[in-house]
């Protein structure tokens, strides 16, 4: 029997990378990819001392980066697996002290630790394309209730892949929301209208940054979205 959380999680796409055979080859694949744009990114828009959340993680790459440079992170991934290689990754870093790992799945609301209006920035580098259209609403309200006022929500998302077929799905099953930029921008408008009774939104930063190709693909190609919230 489904239940309601069962239509918002793709399981297949859960299973594909909590497999313990599958992660040490996730974490090689995401370390051989150039992260230096998305990096100088994420630096811009957070600066030292700034308070993070992280969804969808995956090997903690780019908040080992924010880490070393000043930023408290708390990681988060669907996978128990790559969040450990991640922390075992870390555990002697200068980073460490500035990184938390917390299991938690996607669109599901956020722990009751994340406090409303507490956070300076949440980013979310190629995940939130795992989900369908309802449960990206949801991360978004998420996302919204937690960020201060002016606080930043970077994520970046596929605009073109040409390994999918016709159901969204890549090889080892995964499923992919394959959005273009202006149905993502659709979705933050829906959002904003649920928030209407509210003085709260998101507003796009003025920027969609075109990331182009990170790991090596011709066929695959990646945007980046930043919004702010008002
Ligand atoms: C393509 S990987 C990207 C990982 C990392 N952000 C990076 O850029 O290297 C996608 C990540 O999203 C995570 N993921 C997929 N579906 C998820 C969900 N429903 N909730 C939380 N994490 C999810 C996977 O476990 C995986 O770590």
């Amino acid at each position: 029997m489904h239940d309601k959380r069962d239509r918002l999680v793709d399981r297949v796409t859960l299973e594909g990378y909590q497999d313990p055979l599958k992660v040490p080859g996730h974490v090689a694949k995401y370390v051989s990819y150039d992260r230096a744009i998305v990096h100088q990114r994420l630096a811009e828009l957070f600066p030292k001392g700034s308070q993070l959340l992280a969804l969808g993680e995956g090997a903690a790459l780019d908040a080992e980066f924010l880490a070393e440079r000043g930023r408290q992170v708390l990681v988060t991934d669907a996978s128990a697996g790559l969040l450990r290689s991640a922390e075992e990754r870390t555990s002697s870093s200068g980073a460490r002290s500035n990184l938390r790992f917390l299991r938690h799945i996607l669109p599901l609301n956020f722990p009751p630790e994340i406090k409303p209006d507490s956070l300076d920035g949440v980013y979310s580098i190629a995940c939130l394309m795992h989900l369908r259209g309802r449960g990206v609403e949801k991360v978004l309200l998420n996302v919204a209730r937690v960020l201060k006022p002016d606080g930043a929500f970077y994520f970046t998302f596929p605009e073109a892949r040409d390994d999918l077929d016709d159901n969204g799905r890549d090889v080892n099953g995964r499923f992919y929301n394959c959005w273009n930029r202006s149905e993502w921008l659709q979705a933050v408008e829906r959002v904003n209208a649920r928030l209407a009774s509210t003085d709260v939104h998101l507003v796009q930063d003025g920027l969609v940054d075109e990331l182009g190709d990170l790991g090596g693909r011709p066929g695959v190609k990646f945007c980046g979205l930043c919004l702010k919230k008002k």
